[in-house]
């Protein structure tokens, strides 16, 4: 009895120091300074609590310290997820370009706000703060002398490079919204982003340049303005020295910006303005201009870039996503600039000129944080350790993964070659949506333990909780169900452009009260997040987002098509890839090889290259429910020959047609 007590006190006692050690050790002024004055806060286990119970006394502290506000918020948050209303930071107005660029210059003007990894290596260009702001207030004049308004939305069709960092400035400086369409994207693609945000403005280049091949990109931008009565102007920038045919409709961006001031009045904007569209795919067939605004926005991508990636000043960021992607206008542009940090925009491939590239770039650049995509690692660690072992990638201190799940073999790899077995990986979970990082495994504490291949743990103010069938809360560990998050955060998505009903019925209607992300996720025994996929029919080819309703709604335009449907399937590199199964009318013809080039040529022409099927098969009819629903789950499980896992088909309206699929083996790849 007596042993027993005092071994408990003598626990007791050990565990208090040990913790009083902890504490010490944590010096919450250094970490976070605004959070210095918490009430009871002298962890980070606390700082996480108080981030919660305590929003809005959080968010307004942050966003205090970390902006220039041009005149002070009255409201820290009035949001009401279940109505799909959110709105942070009211009465505040600031200037999103002021708060990347002129306040760095103030400070230190010539530190390096870019550094471009042009295609040709060895070849970078490094950009002074002081230089971009020039750049872009000289752009800012040139959209505003050329009558682009605040409240205009310009399309931006660039690859990464510092004219298109400058026009997402320049639009942000002048009070415009930009719409950055990913220069991999077709002209039609591109036409129907322009078409759906009223662009009158596009800015592009003359040439595109990647892994050594030129790409015409101011000719498709030709062929989709074509379909786009709404536009006025094109801004041509030279990415190479070729000239391109030059309508009356074209504007010569960099010999006009040389006529324009260096000196350009920032807008003073409100925290709820407009700052970007980004299309992204859902799970119908017509991409979705979501919604990011000025202040909560920015706030919570430099937060997170700031936390999540454990960044320094003085640090070299090296996020290798295209400007195109919320990746890229998260953690290539708007965090490192709002933390006055030096970021890499990458133009090239990660295989060009050769498989060395990404860790040649990173020993030339002195990369200490490499931020990059599962599917690449994937094709790399194929190539074998020695182009690795050949460049000096010391200067890492933290490895980042985005977009997709990362499997054990590709995470294991990045963290015991790349790494060295010294750099943390962080597996970060957010989407287009979120506009910045979720859920990652080290959002507060640098020293944190990881677990292989799992997002972990939700980043300050975030809530995530699981559901069931029925929304009802799970609330036990251990557990899996639809994710969603259950507290609003400033970075949020506010709407769907000119769709607010698809927004509310997307995001809120599924489990009222919550944000329903599109994501399935299992809870560990320990309380960490891991991801289990998407729960709708949207897929992910190579980190790429895509909703199998556009690829269907491109292949079922052919004129020889009665009906189509269109799953992703496993694929070892690209994570997942594209199967079309295909119904054909009655006597077309034409052989099926022939058909399936031509129903792939479609795809790329009317998406892009990456939504391309890497497999077609044609069907006399696809598995239907006897309400006439396609049965893709039956499908799914049928190309990855889990006859087993076929499930409940008792819905199943003709058992023939899954039959037919399981043995006609003559498909097109
Ligand atoms: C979807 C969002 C996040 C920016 C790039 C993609 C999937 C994203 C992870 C991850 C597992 C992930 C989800 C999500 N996803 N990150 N770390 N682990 N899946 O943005 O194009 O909007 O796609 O990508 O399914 O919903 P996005």
């Amino acid at each position: 009895m007596w042993l027993r007590c005092t071994s408990k006190c003598v626990f007791a006692s050990l565990s208090r120091s040990y913790n009083n050690v902890l504490s010490r050790s944590f010096n919450i002024a250094a970490f976070m300074p605004e959070a210095a004055g918490f009430e009871g806060v002298s962890d980070r286990a606390a700082l996480q609590e108080f981030s919660l119970s305590n929003s809005d006394h959080f968010w307004a502290a942050v966003a205090r310290h970390r902006l220039t506000w041009i005149s002070p918020f009255h409201t820290v948050q009035d949001c009401d997820l279940s109505r799909g209303r959110i709105k942070w930071f009211e009465g505040g107005k600031l200037n999103v370009s002021v708060n990347c660029l002129d306040r760095h210059v103030h400070t230190c003007p010539e530190k390096v706000a870019l550094i471009w990894e042009r295609d040709e290596p060895g070849s970078e260009v490094k950009v002074t703060y002081r230089s971009l702001l020039d750049m872009t207030c000289r752009l800012g004049n040139l959209l505003r002398r050329r009558g682009v308004k605040k409240g205009d939305c310009v399309t931006i069709y660039m690859p990464p490079c510092p004219l298109a960092v400058a026009s997402m400035l320049a639009c942000a400086r002048i009070g415009a919204a930009h719409n950055v369409v990913f220069a991999g994207f077709s002209a039609e693609a591109l036409a129907e982003r322009i078409r759906d945000a009223q662009s009158s403005t596009v800015i592009t280049v003359n040439q595109g340049v990647r892994g050594g091949r030129v790409i015409e990109l101011k000719k498709t931008v030709d062929t989709a303005v074509e379909g786009c009565p709404s536009v006025k102007q094109v801004f041509v920038a030279m990415r190479t020295e070729n000239p391109v045919v030059m309508t009356d409709r074209d504007v010569s961006m960099e010999e006009e910006m040389k006529l324009e001031d260096a000196v350009c009045e920032p807008a003073a904007m409100d925290s709820e303005d407009v700052l970007f569209l980004l299309y992204t795919s859902g799970s119908t067939g017509k991409p979705k201009g979501l919604v990011h605004t000025q202040a909560g926005y920015l706030l919570y991508a430099l937060l997170t870039h700031r936390y999540v990636f454990s960044y320094h000043d003085g640090d070299v960021f090296g996020c290798v996503a295209d400007i195109g992607w919320i990746t890229g206008h998260s953690y290539s542009v708007y965090g490192p600039l709002a933390n006055g940090g030096t970021t890499v925009l990458f133009e090239s491939t990660p295989v060009y000129p050769n498989p060395g590239r990404y860790w040649e770039m990173v020993q030339r650049l002195r990369i200490n944080q490499f931020y990059g995509a599962p599917t690449a690692i994937r094709l790399l660690l194929k190539y074998g350790d020695h182009w690795v072992h050949k460049y000096d990638c010391s200067t890492l201190k933290t490895l980042g993964s985005v977009g997709e799940p990362i499997n054990t073999e590709a995470w294991e790899w990045y963290h015991r070659v790349v790494g060295d077995g010294r750099c943390p990986v962080v597996d970060t979970w957010w989407q287009t949506e979120t506009g910045g990082i979720c859920i990652a495994p080290r959002p507060s504490d640098p020293d944190a333990e990881i677990v292989p291949g799992m997002a972990m743990r939700p980043f300050f103010g975030m809530k995530p909780v699981l559901v069931d069938g029925e929304g009802k809360l799970l609330t036990s560990n251990n557990t899996s169900g639809p994710l969603c998050l259950a507290q609003p955060w400033p970075g949020m998505a506010r709407t769907i452009h000119n769709n607010h009903q698809r927004f509310i019925e997307t995001y809120c209607q599924p489990y009222p009260g919550y944000f329903f992300t599109g994501d399935g996720a299992h809870r560990s025994e320990e309380g960490y997040y891991q991801i289990t996929g998407r729960l709708d029919d949207v897929i992910n080819v190579s980190g790429h987002r895509l909703g199998t309703a556009e690829i269907e709604d491109v292949v079922n335009h052919c004129p020889a098509v009665a009906e189509s449907a269109v799953i992703g399937y496993s694929h070892d590199v690209k994570g997942q890839a594209v199967y079309a199964f295909v119904v054909l009318k009655k006597e077309v013809g034409v052989p099926e090889e022939d058909l399936s080039q031509l129903l792939k040529d479609m795809v790329s022409k009317s998406i892009a290259k990456y939504a391309c099927p890497d497999q077609i098969q044609f069907v006399q009819r696809l598995p239907k429910t006897r309400s006439g629903k396609i049965m893709r789950r039956v499908l799914r499980k049928v190309v990855e020959q889990d006859l087993g896992g076929l499930g409940d088909l008792s819905t199943l309206d003709d058992p023939a047609a899954v039959q037919e699929i399981c043995c006609k083996k003559q498909f097109y790849s």
